[in-house]
């Protein structure tokens, strides 16, 4: 296990995607960093005690000027701050942690996104832009909430596959029904999203022979896999989300177990 140091960033742009979400370009003092898609930082935007713990982000881009983006979603206290950082501000970040998806095998990397699920695949659609094909979809629930979201990414990334569950944008039905349709035998699937995403998308993995890789998310706390506090059951025993993921072949994971 290596402990992660941590480093300050400085917010040098900030952009509402919609309601409630938010993009903030952050240049760390370490440029240097070398970043795979899927990886991720944990962030402090706050200088009180409370919240106590570091938060943990994909990267959802990366920027020639060395800067990292983040994408994220206000559903709390760490998140309500995080949005109120102004240009010039200085966060602490710890990272890049985790693995990150493998070295992609398939002929066409299918980047399945559910939700807010979709930042760190907004990076590999970038990152492999120039070396292989790629197909990006999202889901997302009837929610209103998501549709400006939808419309965001639609934006940056025209041809996104999108679906609503009750058609409100895009198709209508959810990401799962969509990946049904559109598989092909070559294809190899990243996703991120909520849990009942993946359980879907266990039935996708018993009828085809395609490697499907899933971002998990759990609560963390260090985020180099000292506190154990992120564990989740695989065929090969308990795994640290943070040190040994966060991404794992999705016939890995054992749901049921506690
Ligand atoms: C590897 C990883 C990458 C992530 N990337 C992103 C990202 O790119 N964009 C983004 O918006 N969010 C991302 N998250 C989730 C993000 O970390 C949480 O939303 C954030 O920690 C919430 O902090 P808070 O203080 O605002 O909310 P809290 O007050 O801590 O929690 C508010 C609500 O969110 C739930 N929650 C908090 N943390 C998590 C979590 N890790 N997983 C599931 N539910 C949680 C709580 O159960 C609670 O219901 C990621 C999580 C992980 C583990
Ligand atoms: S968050 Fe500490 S071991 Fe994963």
């Amino acid at each position: 296990m290596q402990r992660l140091s941590d480093f300050s960033a400085t917010v040098i742009e900030k952009e509402s995607m919609a309601p409630g979400i938010w993009t903030i370009k952050l240049k760390p003092e370490k440029l240097r960093l070398r970043i795979l898609p899927g990886q991720f930082f944990m962030i402090r935007a706050w200088s009180s005690k409370d919240p106590f713990l570091f938060r943990p982000f994909a990267v959802s881009g990366k920027n020639p000027d060395g800067s990292v983006d983040i994408s994220f979603k206000v559903v709390g206290r760490g998140t309500e701050l995080l949005a109120e950082c102004e240009r010039g501000q200085k966060v602490l970040m710890r990272g890049p942690c985790g693995n990150g998806f493998p070295n992609p095998l398939g002929k066409r990397l299918v980047l399945a996104g559910g939700a807010m699920g979709i930042a760190p695949l907004l990076f590999a659609r970038h990152y492999y832009e120039n070396s292989i094909r790629t197909l990006l979809l999202l889901g997302i629930t009837g929610e209103p909430e998501w549709e400006p979201f939808s419309k965001a990414i639609l934006q940056k990334f025209p041809d996104t596959l999108l679906f609503s569950e009750n058609g409100m944008i895009g198709r209508k039905g959810t990401i799962v029904d969509g990946l049904a349709e559109i598989l092909d035998e070559n294809d190899e699937i990243w996703a991120c999203g909520p849990e009942g995403m993946f359980h879907a998308m266990g039935k996708i993995e018993e009828r085809w022979t395609l490697p499907i890789w899933v971002s998990l998310e759990r609560r963390m706390a260090c985020g180099y896999g000292g506190c154990l506090g992120c564990a989740v059951q695989t065929r090969e025993g308990p795994k640290r989300v943070c040190a040994d993921g966060p991404v794992f072949r999705l016939k890995e994971i054992l749901w049921d177990e506690p």
